[in-house]
């Protein structure tokens, strides 16, 4: 197998080789002069590839697209591992006239010739073509562990799964707060009948993309006596001013995995994608 570097996810691309004790291809994307992605990976022979590209953008979508056309004409069986499937959280029709986007970009990745393996995605993408997913749980208890909280929160009980996961590996309680979406982009969470005062508390979600959600649990914790409260989720999206506005809040640790390679990465994935294409 070889291990096909996606221009978004050079880094996890060598820790899954590593892991997996195979050799990487590099990718090399130029433009043509009018923008479109002038595309070459290195040439090889292999039965299996695996390409690693998470989509954060559409034009790293379209980078996945075209380095899964590349692979699959230099091995007959290739994977799309997209640690970070962007379009995941449209995972349903909410309006009338909206796409099923999830469904949209699995179906593309497998026309290109790729299973799909992403990672805690927001919702199952298995529905909507050939895809499956790992947990981040490893990677996030690896980044939660040296914080020592005392408890582990989820900003809603759709997460707590993932939060109960990482608690499990750091051997300490769990436990959801409430949110609520007001309109669009608007959430207010709530503490339910949760006693934080004095606790070193850890929230985890699945994604900070404005901070919006992390931020007002940040500071609701510590309205309510938190001794502090880090944040930790398994892919940093980070729009905007997001790492701002969570800092202003207060948060004391702030760290997401690599699924998004960003500053503030910190645990990886790439055991937990190793063990599948193993
Ligand atoms: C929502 O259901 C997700 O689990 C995240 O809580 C949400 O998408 C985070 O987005 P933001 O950082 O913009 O609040």
């Amino acid at each position: 197998m070889r291990i096909v570097a996606g221009p978004r996810s050079q880094l996890l691309s060598h820790r899954i080789a590593r892991a997996l004790g195979v050799e990487v291809v590099c990718a090399s994307v130029e433009r043509f002069p009018d923008g479109e992605q002038d595309l070459r990976i290195a040439e090889f022979s292999d039965e299996e590839a695996a390409v690693v590209q998470s989509t954060r953008t559409d034009r790293d979508l379209v980078t996945l697209l075209l380095l899964l056309d590349a692979a699959s004409r230099q091995a007959s069986e290739v994977t799309a591992v997209v640690p970070y499937l962007g379009y995941a959280r449209q995972d349903r029709v909410f309006r009338a006239g909206e796409p099923l986007s999830l469904a949209a970009v699995v179906r593309a990745a497998n026309a290109q010739g790729g299973s799909v393996v992403t990672v805690d995605p927001h919702s199952d993408p298995s529905p909507h073509g050939d895809a499956s997913f790992v947990s981040s749980a490893g990677a996030l208890a690896e980044i939660v562990e040296p914080w020592k909280p005392d408890l582990v929160l989820a900003p809603d009980e759709g997460a707590i799964e993932r939060a109960a996961g990482v608690a499990e590996r750091v051997d300490v309680e769990h436990d959801h707060l409430v949110k609520t979406r007001l309109a669009g982009d608007e959430v207010s969470i709530q503490p339910r009948d949760l006693s934080v005062e004095d606790a070193d508390v850890v929230i985890v979600d699945d994604v900070i993309s404005t901070g919006d959600t992390m931020a007002k649990a940040v500071s609701m914790l510590i309205e309510a006596g938190a001794g502090s409260v880090s944040a930790a989720a398994t892919h940093g999206v980070l729009t905007g001013s997001a790492i701002c506005r969570l800092l202003s809040a207060g948060v004391e640790h702030l760290a997401v995995t690599d699924t998004v390679e960003t500053p503030l990465s910190r645990g990886s994935v790439a055991p937990a994608v190793a063990d599948v294409l193993r």
